[in-house]
């Protein structure tokens, strides 16, 4: 016991020492930083801005942490030119489409930067929302498909690379069903009252459009640009890892059906054209139904796949919470009980926010996931990082020095590196979430996610972590 314990330290020490560089990854790996329009820009009333279903929401109380809004946020509206002399000191930027993208990208090819634009990171218009229940009403395939149409028309021969949607499994289950994020609806409280009626059945619905929404946009661009424009198109999920609980069968199938209930929810449809059978079977009647023509679209509707990838939970079989699924009385829960520590030793430590656990080697896991049941589709990490909380009385020194956060990038980044080196996994690039502390949605500017310090109580200044020196290290 002794001697495997202190090889096992051993052995955590030398892959932890590994020195990450460039020639780890082949040729032609795209790095970047991920960003997101609602999250960055703030200048709330300028530039023709409509409000957003998220900016009702921030208005409504009790629903971000510090009470706090994203009406100024970074100030990345005003000050995006900062932001891309930061962004191009070698990294290349994953950008995301925003008021300001014209402009953006005249400024972007200066600076070596190559966009990645996302055409919907959840700040739809506050309007559909009224007019027509916004992702509930089919309306919202045919304008996401004019929108999509006309940012591939002005945008499209600078930009290379879309991305459709920006994890809408999240946003389904959140928007929908807990309510905790916007449009809110069956927020927890109400829970009880509408379980039946509308959560029980709305993420699915909403899922399910945006599916279709997605696959007509990636129609949409290959009958009237792809020649012209030769760009990719894709979609980011949230992709975590679920490890099972025990070696029990009931334990590895519910590990299965938590990937099914997010990754395949989407990924399945988008390569075999159906839902998975888990999800089939659990949720019958209230799942939409693809039909074969529905399918047809949506098979190989994808150049690459985006992950957002930060952590790995375990997955632990629930009866009874299988049976409330079939039931109606639970809704787009996979029915399995997701726990981040077994036998009293937690799965890694944890980062600023409680759902962000650090297990660098669900990264390769996933990959090798993907690569076995999709057929090695082209991948690219969209989003990968991990929080620091924002302490009110913790000096500049402590904050600029984030270690933590070099580990875990390193730790990731090796473990990446095995997934394409051994694993033979397609993946093309990987991007930190994110350039700057930005607001963290419900948790507000609680948490700084950044490689960038942004001092929020004077003036908005950015001050690079250590973790930019480490970054432009790696890519020299
Ligand atoms: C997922 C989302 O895409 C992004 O908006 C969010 O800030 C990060 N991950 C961190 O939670």
């Amino acid at each position: 016991m002794g001697i495997i314990l202190i090889l096992s330290c051993i052995i955590g020490l030398v892959v932890n020492a590994e020195v990450i560089s460039r020639g780890g990854f082949p040729n032609g790996f795209t790095f970047g930083t991920a960003s997101s329009a609602y999250q960055f820009e703030g200048a709330v009333n300028e530039g023709n801005k409509g409000d957003s279903i998220w900016d009702t929401f921030t208005r409504r109380p009790g629903r971000i942490m510090d009470f706090s809004n994203a009406d100024t946020t970074v100030d990345q509206y005003h000050r995006f030119k900062v932001t891309i002399k930061e962004a191009s000191y070698e990294l290349r930027k994953l950008d995301i489409l925003s008021r300001k993208l014209r402009t953006h990208l005249r400024c972007l090819p200066l600076s070596g930067i190559k966009p990645y634009a996302t055409l919907y990171h959840w700040d739809l218009p506050q309007a559909l929302e009224d007019r027509y229940n916004g992702w509930l009403s089919k309306q919202s395939i045919e304008d996401f498909e004019r929108y999509a149409y006309t940012c591939f028309k002005t945008f499209g021969d600078r930009v290379k690379y879309w991305i459709t949607f920006n994890e809408p499994h999240g946003f389904s289950l959140q928007g929908y069903d807990t309510g905790l994020q916007a449009p809110g609806r069956c927020s927890i409280i109400a829970h009880m009252f509408c379980r039946k009626g509308k959560s029980s059945t709305e993420p699915y619905i909403v899922a399910h459009n945006i599916l279709l929404a997605h696959g007509a946009a990636f129609q949409t661009y290959q009958i009237h640009f792809k020649d012209r424009q030769g760009g990719l198109i894709g979609i980011a999920l949230d992709a975590k890892w679920y490890e099972s609980f025990s070696h029990k069968d009931e334990d590895t199938d519910a590990a299965q059906r938590a990937l099914d209930f997010s990754l395949g929810w989407f990924l399945d449809p988008l390569f075999f054209g159906k839902y998975p059978l888990s999800m089939q079977t659990l949720i019958g009647q209230r799942l939409p139904e693809i039909t074969p023509e529905m399918s047809q679209r949506l098979v190989g509707s994808v150049d690459f796949i985006g992950l957002n990838h930060y952590t790995t939970l375990y997955a632990r079989n629930d009866r009874i919470r299988i049976r409330k699924l079939v039931l109606q009385d639970a809704s787009s829960d996979s029915a399995v009980i997701t726990t981040s520590s077994r036998g009293g030793v937690v799965i890694g430590k944890k980062a600023a926010s409680n759902w962000l656990h650090i297990v660098p080697w669900g990264i390769r896991k996933l990959a090798r996931y993907v690569k076995d049941i999709y057929g090695n589709p082209p991948v690219i990490i969209t989003e990968n990082g991990m929080d620091d909380p924002n302490r009110p009385f913790m000096s500049l020194n402590t904050a600029l020095q984030d270690d933590k956060r070099i580990r875990y990038h390193r730790d990731y980044l090796s473990n990446l590196s095995a997934a394409i080196r051994i694993d033979g996994c397609d993946v093309r690039g990987y991007f930190i979430w994110s350039l700057l502390d930005n607001w963290e949605w419900n948790s507000g500017y609680t948490v700084r996610f950044g490689l960038y310090y942004v001092d929020y109580r004077n003036n908005l200044t950015r001050i690079p972590k250590a973790s930019v020196q480490w970054f432009k290290d790696v890519l020299r």
